[in-house]
């Protein structure tokens, strides 16, 4: 019999903390469902004392997931506990994470505190989580610039206060294989009720060593992976969920550990996330990259075709790569709508969502005969903007583009209710369209990114615009599809502006005591 590896996705907390991720709550929910499905052990669904937004999306996590245990964060502190339990209260299974930091550096010049003190607050801060749930984590921020004695001294008092998981985190990715598998070597047999606990450990990838430095942690030891999907997360990101699982699978003869994932929804979380957040994956990036079982060289592809493990070390439907499927057209009735979305996992909250949803298919079925999984995906996030998030809506657009005239734009939007029309020229059609929307919106943001992607293949694929904008120290995504690529660009548009408009300002765990 194998350990189990217990996986933890930080996606929604660690992975949000990347500039422009941030989520909607109805965005949250879906990747947290995505997770669920894919069997994952633990969610940390955010930072409840973040914003408002922050704990009302974890809230409505803890009201949905029943299979995973759903986990917020805390500081260690009062106030940033009490917000985490109550978030996390309707949970059938949840988990508090709280955390300190106890690097040299840390504590001497953001936390200003003596390392007796971090220890006290510390222990302190075990026992009020522990009246919300017996499940709880505690992290040593910049445990991999710690000094051991000292990570040896905190650990042992707060599994004696009540923490039943410990993590160490390589907070800034400063570390090598060799030598956090020391760490995590040392830790385990140095701490003496280390037995009490599940190790767990949490790295970024500044030094792209983020999965080299999980995996040698756990052959030393560490029974709990922190990770992301694709990798997201601050600076560099964390170390990628996929990469992790599919190491410890496909290398079954050196690790002593499974994990339980569903490894064929791996492909589609990556596809969710990237298509939400707009951090697009990269063609060569493992497992989930549009190449990473693309065989472009003859030699290659003669060999896979004799057979397969020549140059294949794992399948790509066991990740969940799957042909391109034409599987609903035009005549499909409402009833075959809705068991596809069933099959895809993607569930509406209402009769009247499921209503909408179906009248935006019958529209694009009337544009585009063939419909595939990945244009329902497209249709479902746009319907996910929700009437009270949409303040601003796209209610026409033209666009007049010559060889050798200036591109001009018309648009009429609804704002609040209210219809407003504007003209413009631009260097370009998707220009001249968002200088329009600007005349009317005035929003004053900045465009930090416009990438466009066609969501299948051929000529009446969907393009899906990703607009990147950022005011006042915010930052957010906007996502829109459509056959035509200017209408797609004014919905991701208008779905940044209307993101803006509801954020409320957020507080970033780590930057603050
Ligand atoms: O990187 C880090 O140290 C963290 C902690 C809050 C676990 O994200
Ligand atoms: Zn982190």
């Amino acid at each position: 019999m194998k350990d189990r590896l217990v996986i933890f996705d930080t996606t929604l907390r660690d992975g949000e903390q990347s500039p422009g991720a941030s989520m909607t709550k109805e965005e949250k929910l879906r990747v947290a469902r995505q997770l669920e499905k894919m069997r994952v052990d633990v969610i940390e669904a955010g930072f409840a004392a973040a914003s408002p937004g922050d704990f009302e999306a974890i809230r409505a996590i803890a009201e949905s997931i029943k299979e995973s245990t759903v986990c917020s964060l805390a500081r260690a502190n009062a106030q940033d506990i009490e917000r985490a339990g109550e978030a996390i209260r309707p949970a059938p299974k949840k988990r508090i994470h709280t955390f300190i930091a106890t690097s040299p550096i840390h504590m001497e010049k953001k936390l200003r505190m003596t390392p007796d003190a971090v220890v006290e607050q510390a222990v302190k801060a075990i026992g009020w989580a522990r009246q919300y749930t017996d499940d709880v984590e505690f992290s040593a921020e910049d445990a991999g610039r710690s000094e051991l004695d000292f990570l040896c001294r905190i650990f042992e008092k707060v599994i004696a206060a009540g923490a039943t998981t410990i993590n160490v985190p390589d907070t800034v990715g400063y570390n090598f294989p060799s030598q956090f598998a020391e760490t995590i070597r040392q830790l385990i047999e140095r701490v003496p009720n280390s037995d009490k606990v599940v190790w767990s450990v949490h790295c970024h990838n500044d030094l792209g060593l983020a999965v080299a430095n999980s995996l040698a942690a756990v052959l030393a030891g560490a029974r709990q992976v922190e990770c992301t999907i694709n990798g997201l997360g601050e600076r560099a990101g964390n170390a990628a969920l996929e990469e992790i699982v599919m190491a410890v699978r496909t290398r079954a003869d050196i690790f002593p550990v499974e994990t339980r994932i569903e490894t064929t929804q791996i492909v589609p979380a990556s596809k969710l996330v990237s298509q939400i957040t707009g951090y697009p994956v990269q063609p060569n990036k493992a497992i989930v990259g549009a190449n990473a079982f693309a065989h472009e060289s003859g030699i290659h592809q003669d060999g896979v075709l004799k057979h397969r493990e020549t140059y294949e070390i794992m399948r790509a439907e066991d990740v969940g790569w799957t042909q391109n499927k034409l599987v609903l057209g035009k005549h499909s009735g409402r009833n075959a709508f809705k068991s596809r979305l069933a099959e895809l996992g993607i569930v509406l909250e209402s009769e009247e969502a499921l209503n909408a949803a179906f009248a935006r298919f019958k529209e694009l079925a009337d544009k585009k005969h063939e419909i595939f999984d990945e244009d329902l995906h497209a249709l479902i996030s746009d319907e996910a903007v929700t009437p009270a998030q949409e303040h601003y809506k796209l209610n026409y657009s033209q666009v007049c583009s010559e060889t050798g005239e200036v591109p001009h734009a018309r648009v009429t939007l609804s704002i609040g209710g209210q219809e407003s029309k504007a003209e413009a020229d631009g260097s370009g059609p998707v220009d001249a369209t968002f200088k329009a929307i600007e005349q009317v919106v005035q929003s004053g943001s900045e465009l930090l990114l416009y990438s466009v992607n066609a969501i299948t293949t051929g000529t009446d694929a969907q393009g899906e615009v990703t607009v990147r904008l950022a005011k006042g120290g915010r930052v957010v995504n906007g996502q829109g599809a459509d056959t035509d690529i200017v209408v797609a660009s004014a919905k991701a548009y208008l779905n940044a502006l209307n993101k803006l408009y509801s954020c409320q300002a957020k507080v970033n765990p780590q930057g603050d005591v």
